[in-house]
């Protein structure tokens, strides 16, 4: 039985992950380090660095029981008998595979480091999403030298949504776990099943072999990046046809085989996930010789790129064919509703989009602001940020929705409407609020593959 599990890197997947171990496993010490030492700080002091509903309060618990944040590296490894690899693993933007490569340098040094320090039988566990094969890289790092331990590597990508992490943590659908088919594999595999039976029935925790296990957390991420993809390419037909995007989206997923959920239309997904993690497919496909299958996969991204435009290129069109000197509010800037994260998310480029054509932009969002901000000094030092929806679209032209934040739903549009410049233009890149009622207090109307609600 595992008695001593440590984390390496305390962002938005291994701080959650590690807090719900800590509190299902209590005889367990989990310690979560990073070399990041504000983040430790504030996780230390029981606020979390990111936002994430439910989670401080778990983290609290644990911070007095058996959950430990560091940034004592070298001496966590030390005393670990499993450690959970979660440090960053962004696309290279620099040389060889720049743009589509998953930049593995932190992986690597982290298992150089790891190597230097364990002492005794340690598991090593991928968290962080890698390339298929990442395994065997670590295998060798970990053979290469004369370190006193003798390692495992396993395979156990997360499956978490941000915004939605203490739940899917909680009640995973599926706990995904690979390792290699020898004894000393089978024996690490069960030491990791062990500790999530402790809360996740055992039928939902599956035992692959460790590039299946890889290979999986790719193809998931594509799968479902797909959808979105399909339905916003759809929504373009839509805004041809008169065909509204919401009715075909019910229609087409009240067949079973196809299922409801991810069929929402709107402004594109972002996240640190979808994106980089079909790049990865792409760019494994192409060093395996698969250019047929990496054109396939590449479409997805290309498809998602294409809305983020389209929705751009609509709005100027709906506001005469100029966005010069207008104030633009953009209600959300995360890239999903209840999260701070900003990573890729579809309002960057489309912030970007909007100061090229000379738009006066004001962002408002309710938790990413601080994050938005340090994103869009590099673009343009004059857009302005509002935390206070009703302030950001004071004297605006057009409001554009690109999160999907509840609140949103939901605000007194009569008083943003009689605060706004006329006519006053309404983009819902989310497909969130009632259009008729909106267009109905006076907006021209504008949702995604849905036909405008305008009165010019
Ligand atoms: C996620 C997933 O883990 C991963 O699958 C995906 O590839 C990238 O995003 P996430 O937790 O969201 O990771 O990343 P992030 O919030 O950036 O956290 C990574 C942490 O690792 C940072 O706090 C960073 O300081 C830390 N880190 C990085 C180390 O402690 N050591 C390093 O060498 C590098
Ligand atoms: C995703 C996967 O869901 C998760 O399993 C994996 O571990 C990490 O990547 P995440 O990126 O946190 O999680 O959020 P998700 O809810 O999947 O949303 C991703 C993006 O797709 C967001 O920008 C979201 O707004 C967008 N989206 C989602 C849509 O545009 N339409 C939909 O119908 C669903």
């Amino acid at each position: 039985m595992i008695k001593r599990v440590l984390c390496i890197g305390a962002g938005y997947v291994g701080g959650p992950t590690m807090a719900i171990i800590a509190k299902h496993c209590p005889g367990v010490e989990v310690v979560v380090a990073d070399i990041n030492p504000e983040r430790i700080g504030a996780w230390r002091s029981g606020t979390p660095p990111i936002y994430e509903p439910g989670l401080e309060a778990v983290v609290r618990e644990g911070l007095g029981r058996n959950l430990h944040f560091t940034t004592e590296v070298e001496a966590a490894i030390a005393n670990a008998e499993m450690i959970f690899v979660s440090v960053n693993t962004p696309t290279k933007t620099y040389g060889h595979g720049a743009g589509r490569a998953a930049d593995l340098q932190h992986v690597e040094q982290t298992a150089r480091t790891i190597l230097r320090h364990a002492r005794g039988d340690v598991v090593v566990v991928e968290k962080s999403t890698v390339p298929v094969r990442t395994a065997e890289a670590m295998e060798r790092i970990f053979r290469s030298g004369n370190g006193q331990a003798r390692f495992e590597v396993l395979s156990n990508p997360e499956f978490l949504a941000e915004g939605t992490a203490v739940r899917d943590l909680e009640e995973p659908g599926r706990v995904l776990i690979g390792g290699r088919e020898t004894e000393a594999g089978r024996a690490a595999v069960e030491a990791l099943v062990e500790v999530y039976a402790h809360w996740v029935p055992r039928e939902r925790i599956l035992t692959t072999n460790i590039w299946s296990s890889e290979l999986s957390k790719l193809v998931a991420n594509a799968f479902l990046a797909q959808r979105i993809s399909s339905i916003n390419s759809v929504s373009a037909v839509c805004e041809q046809t008169e065909a509204d995007i919401l009715e075909v989206s019910r229609a087409v997923g009240a067949d079973s085989r196809i299922g409801p959920l991810f069929l929402r239309a709107g402004v594109g997904f972002g996240g640190s996930c979808f994106q980089k993690d079909i790049q990865n497919l792409v760019y494994l496909c192409e060093y395996y010789g698969l250019e047929e299958v990496a054109r396939y996969w590449d479409a997805v991204v290309t498809m998602n790129q294409y809305q983020k435009r389209r929705f751009v290129r609509r709005m100027i069109t709906a506001m005469f064919n100029t966005l010069a000197g207008k104030r633009i509010a953009v209600f959300g800037f995360a890239f999903k509703a209840n999260t701070d994260d900003i990573r890729d998310s579809p309002a960057l480029e489309i912030c970007r989009d909007l100061v090229n054509e000379h738009a006066h932009v004001c962002v408002t969002d309710p938790q990413a602001l601080d994050n938005a901000r340090l994103a869009l000094v590099d673009i343009d030092r004059s857009v302005a940020f509002e935390l206070d929806p009703y302030s950001a679209a004071e004297g605006a032209h057009a409001i554009a929705v690109l999160t999907d934040w509840e609140e949103y739903r939901n605000l007194d549009y009569a008083r943003i409407y009689a605060s706004m410049e006329k006519p006053a233009f309404f983009f819902d890149g989310r497909n969130m609020v009632d259009a008729e009622r909106l267009h109905g207090i006076g907006f021209n109307v504008y949702s995604v593959g849905r036909p405008p609600h305008t009165t010019l």
